[in-house]
């Protein structure tokens, strides 16, 4: 499809739509548009348009579709797949004045919110009223609720709580052609025609413009206990991980950090937080929550026990609420810490749970064939290890030609595995050309096909998830 490049005339047509200070041209907010949180890429927009209702993105939607734009809509611009880039220039449409909680229902459990809302303020607010919204993705305090919903975000919590989709009852959206629907019912059963809202959670933007979401809700937990468990060897925290479940427990996070991704985060964060010896090279981080301490206290140490069936040092048992929140930290900056570090390449790996210590023995194996060093870190829980591939001393010609064929090699395996290749981060414009690895053409066929009964002219979002 050739897209439009836009005019004065279109500017002055925006203007007239949304008032001229929510059309933006300037340098810095193009910029600013320009890029998320996807390692160094930069892709400018020609405007960016800051819409406040759903009846004005219906009308710049409508608008575009008639003269072939491309849009692509933008939350806090915290995504790691590079779904909020505007490859083809044309539009962002920044969603930043959608920032309202709109009613919350405590006799039903549910919240209806603006997408617009950063994530951790929404809980807060949740919280205040003893509500829990679980998902937590590393920059909740930065993120918006309607990128987490685009991207079925999910955070260390998902191993006990599951992940954005559980919790999404109720989705509106605006269409590529300016129609408004709403995508389901704000029941907790629904077993009434096709499943719209989950179809549109995880669709990365590329479906429709989400200007309302309704969430499910369950009661505010009391109590949560953590602790760093230091290892000898990597590949026994992974082996670790499988024990825990095996013997009954799920934690309410239980992360993995490699050595480096560790101590680059300390650095980062300028923390001299704990003690790492050198012969330590990996920690997992454990918690679990609920309402009566004793029991946490009991399941806390039985999982203690199992983890010193392995080689481990000195458990840390976070004794205060500070001693928390810089644990917590610390793993939270690991992804932030890599970036300021090295030039970087992020994967999101996922395998079937048990699996774990076969991934990063994969994932180790392919970086030696292959020389790239890697941070692996993340929801050890969940089976999915985010990869960071460090540029280091990898020469330029390396980086571009021979690294994509080893993620082609890494994804193989992994797909082997019964696993996939995104499992929070989604694919967006960085993954699309590993696609043929998770689905076959009849699969993808599929898919496009999806897109196309949706945005029937592919101006949303355009040159994601899909090579063509
Ligand atoms: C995390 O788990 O820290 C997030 O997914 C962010 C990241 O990987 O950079
Ligand atoms: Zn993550």
């Amino acid at each position: 499809m050739a897209f439009r490049k836009i005019t004065p005339q279109d500017i002055s047509q925006f203007s007239n739509m949304l008032g001229d200070r929510y059309v933006l041209t300037d340098a810095e907010q193009l910029e600013r548009c320009s890029h998320d949180e996807t390692e160094d890429l930069r892709h400018m927009p020609e405007v960016v348009l800051q819409p406040g209702t759903v009846e004005e993105v219906s009308a710049v939607m409508r608008y575009c579709n008639d003269r072939l734009i491309p849009v692509t809509p933008r939350g806090a611009g915290t995504g790691l797949s590079g779904g909020a880039l505007p490859v083809l220039g044309g539009v962002v449409l920044d969603m930043k004045r959608f920032k309202k909680i709109l009613k919350v229902d405590k006799e039903n459990f549910q919240v209806t919110t603006e997408p617009g809302v950063i994530t951790q303020e929404l809980q807060e607010v949740l919280k205040s009223q003893g509500l829990f919204y679980p998902p937590d993705p590393a920059s909740k305090g930065s993120c918006f609720i309607g990128g987490n919903v685009s991207e079925n975000s999910g955070g260390p919590r998902a191993v006990k709580y599951g992940v954005v989709k559980d919790y999404v009852l109720n989705i509106e959206m605006v269409l590529p052609n300016g129609d408004v629907i709403w995508t389901g019912a704000n029941v907790l059963k629904n077993a009434t025609g096709y499943n719209l809202t989950q179809l549109v959670v995880g669709s990365e933007g590329t479906l429709g413009v989400i200007t309302k979401i309704v969430l499910r809700l369950i009661p505010a937990v009391t109590h949560d206990l953590l602790m760093l468990v230091p290892f000898y060897s990597a590949t026994d925290a992974c082996k670790a991980v499988n024990d825990i479940f095996l013997a009954g427990y799920t934690p309410s996070a239980l992360e993995f950090m490699e050595r480096d991704a560790l101590e680059w985060s300390m650095r980062y964060i300028q923390s001299a937080g704990i003690d790492l010896p050198p012969e330590i090279q990996a920690h997992l981080l454990i918690e679990v929550d609920g309402n009566r301490l004793e029991q946490l206290f009991e399941d806390m140490e039985a999982i203690s026990a199992i983890m010193q069936r392995y080689k481990t040092g000195e458990i840390l048992f976070a004794d205060s609420h500070e001693q928390k929140q810089m644990l917590w930290a610390l793993r939270r900056k690991v992804g932030e810490a890599v970036k300021s570090n090295s030039v970087y390449k992020e994967e999101d790996t996922v395998v079937p749970r048990a699996l774990l210590p076969r991934l990063l023995e994969t994932v180790k194996r392919v970086g030696q064939e292959y020389g790239f060093h890697s941070v692996c870190y993340g929801h050890a829980g969940d089976g999915n290890l985010h990869v960071n591939i460090i540029k280091a001393n990898m020469s330029d010609e390396d980086w571009q030609n021979k690294l994509p064929q080893a993620i082609r090699v890494l994804f193989r395996e992994v797909v082997a595995m019964g696993g996939t290749l995104s499992g929070e981060h989604g694919i967006g414009f960085v993954q699309k050309s590993y696609m043929d690895i998770a689905f076959n053409d009849i699969q993808l066929g599929i898919m496009k096909k999806i897109k196309d009964v949706f945005d029937p002219k592919g101006i949303l979002n355009p040159a994601k998830i899909f090579v063509n």
